[in-house]
């Protein structure tokens, strides 16, 4: 199965996220835009794998106390539209830290920086400069997730399949 592990949002955050989206689809031509509970934040994607057993390992040693998280700014990355997070040294050291536990147990991660990101759309159409502005907005990150990804019906569905509280 197609594996990642992530973090997901808290009541405020996810309406500060959807009303960008909103506002995204009223100004953009067209766009795949993230479903409300698709939104998460990517710590580390592992891509295809059954080994559960050994990610939930990585995920109990690289457990750490909860942490606080801001949303913040947003960016184009090619047709890709994404909300950023306030600079983040406990987020940063989280997410790499699994990273490397995760070479360290065998699996193929790419060695990518750490760029932690929001997706709000895939294959965005813009017509002309967008003017999206996103409310800062804060949280107490208190559980990280290994999420299963698939295609059903055409529909992108993420499962946990592993919760670890902080
Ligand atoms: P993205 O939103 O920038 O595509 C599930 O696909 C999650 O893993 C998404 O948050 C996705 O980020 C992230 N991800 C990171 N590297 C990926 C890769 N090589 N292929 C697919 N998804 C990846």
């Amino acid at each position: 199965m197609r594996l990642f592990i992530a973090v997901h949002f808290s009541r405020e955050i996810k309406n500060a996220l959807l009303s960008a989206i909103d506002a995204l689809r009223t100004q953009a031509v067209s766009g795949n835009f993230t479903r409300p509970e698709n939104l998460h934040l990517t710590l580390a994607f592992i891509g295809e794998s059954d080994d559960i057993s050994a990610i939930r390992s990585v995920i109990d040693r690289c457990a750490v106390p909860p942490f606080d998280l801001a949303i913040s700014g947003t960016g184009i990355f090619g047709n890709l539209f994404w909300v950023g997070v306030e600079k983040n040294p406990n987020l940063k050291t989280l997410a790499e830290n699994i990273q490397n536990d995760l070479r360290k147990s065998g699996f193929q991660i790419e060695e990518r920086a750490f760029k932690p990101h929001i997706t709000l759309a895939r294959q965005l159409v813009t017509k002309g400069p967008l003017s999206i502005n996103v409310a800062r907005s804060a949280m107490t990150v208190g559980r990280v997730s290994l999420m299963k990804s698939e295609r059903i019906n055409g529909r992108l569905v993420y499962t946990e399949v592993y919760g670890r509280n902080l």
